[in-house]
């Protein structure tokens, strides 16, 4: 199946009421965690690169997830997440993503609507599908921290007008999730209400971001291997299922595999002290996220949709 725009994989998420997961990755055993639990579930993926993802392991991490990417069994999507300016969504085409993202969720509704709709117009020229974002979440946006007091949902009516305006194809909202392993006290709130307006209102796949679950039961692990994280929160599994069944079509997913990652990791350097060969570091932290991916693929109901 291999390598397929970020619109092809999500139009049919929408309309099947199903998720599919933006995992991001930053290396070798992240993408082929990311990738080998797409094709053991038999779901559609896509493949997410952060601007800070791309500086770190340059073009030779693109030209890794492209090779893994097109020889998938599955339809893989390789995304730009976050992409803060024109300039990073060209370069991110020029080396093969089939879908970027223009944040400009912080600037103000004019300027936000301009730079995505001169993405928009660039990207589809050449096929390539763009994720814009109107509203601002909590957590780190832009890589500023935003208090939960400074978040701004998105409102249903401006929701409406930025799409006819730009012509995005799908649209991150902000709903009451933030980035990172911090979403709130007990279970972290997310509006249901907002999600169903805006999805009457818009027909386009809609982005949760700051989706990741952080299971408790990792958060353990990492803590009893010598990790050290306060209040950790994550969505609960129903409500990104019901995110999901109300317009919530792609996902994203990060802490959830930098935990899987570190917990591997911590854990063998715990209790193998004598061990200094990288592939047995690195082998489980793989096998680690593999089975984080593989539950949250089941969770957003991706599995066996490819
Ligand atoms: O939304 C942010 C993602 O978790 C990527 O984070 O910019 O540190 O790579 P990063
Ligand atoms: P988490 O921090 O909840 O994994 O969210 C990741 C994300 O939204 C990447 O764009
Ligand atoms: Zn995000």
């Amino acid at each position: 199946m291999g390598l397929v725009s970020g619109l092809e994989i999500l139009a049919a998420a929408r309309a099947g009421k199903y998720g599919v997961g933006a995992f991001n990755t930053n290396d070798l055993e992240i993408t082929q965690a990311i990738i080998e639990a797409a094709e053991e579930t038999r779901s559609p993926v896509i493949v997410a690169l952060s601007e800070g993802g791309l500086k770190y392991g340059g073009d030779a991490l693109v030209a890794l997830v492209r090779y893994l990417a097109e020889r998938a069994s599955v339809p893989v999507a390789i995304h730009l997440d976050h992409g803060s300016s024109f300039a990073s969504c060209m370069r991110a085409i020029r080396l093969g993503f089939t879908s970027v993202m223009i944040d400009m969720s912080h600037e103000d509704e004019e300027t936000n609507i301009a730079e995505t709709r001169r993405v928009v117009e660039a990207a589809h020229a050449v096929g390539v599908t763009v994720e814009a974002e109107i509203g601002r979440l909590g957590g780190i946006e832009e890589h500023v921290v935003v208090s939960a007091e400074e978040a701004t949902l998105t409102k249903p009516d401006e929701a409406l007008r930025f799409m006819q305006a730009t012509g995005a194809d799908y649209l991150a909202v902000a709903i009451g999730t933030s980035h990172g392993p911090n979403k709130g006290k007990g279970r972290p709130y997310i509006d249901h209400d907002r999600i169903r307006e805006i999805a009457a209102l818009v027909p386009a796949p809609l982005v949760m971001h700051g989706a990741s679950g952080v299971p408790s039961a990792l958060v353990e692990r990492f803590r009893a291997a010598g990790g050290e994280i306060k209040d950790a929160s994550g969505i609960h599994e129903d409500d990104v299922r019901q995110a999901v069944t109300q317009g919530i079509a792609k996902i994203n997913t990060d802490t959830d595999l930098r935990l899987a990652f570190t917990t591997a990791v911590r854990e063998v350097l715990r209790d193998t002290p004598k061990e200094f060969d990288p592939r047995k570091l690195l082998g489980p932290a793989r096998d680690e996220m593999r089975r984080v991916v593989v539950e949250r693929m089941k969770v957003f109901g991706s599995a066996g949709k490819a």
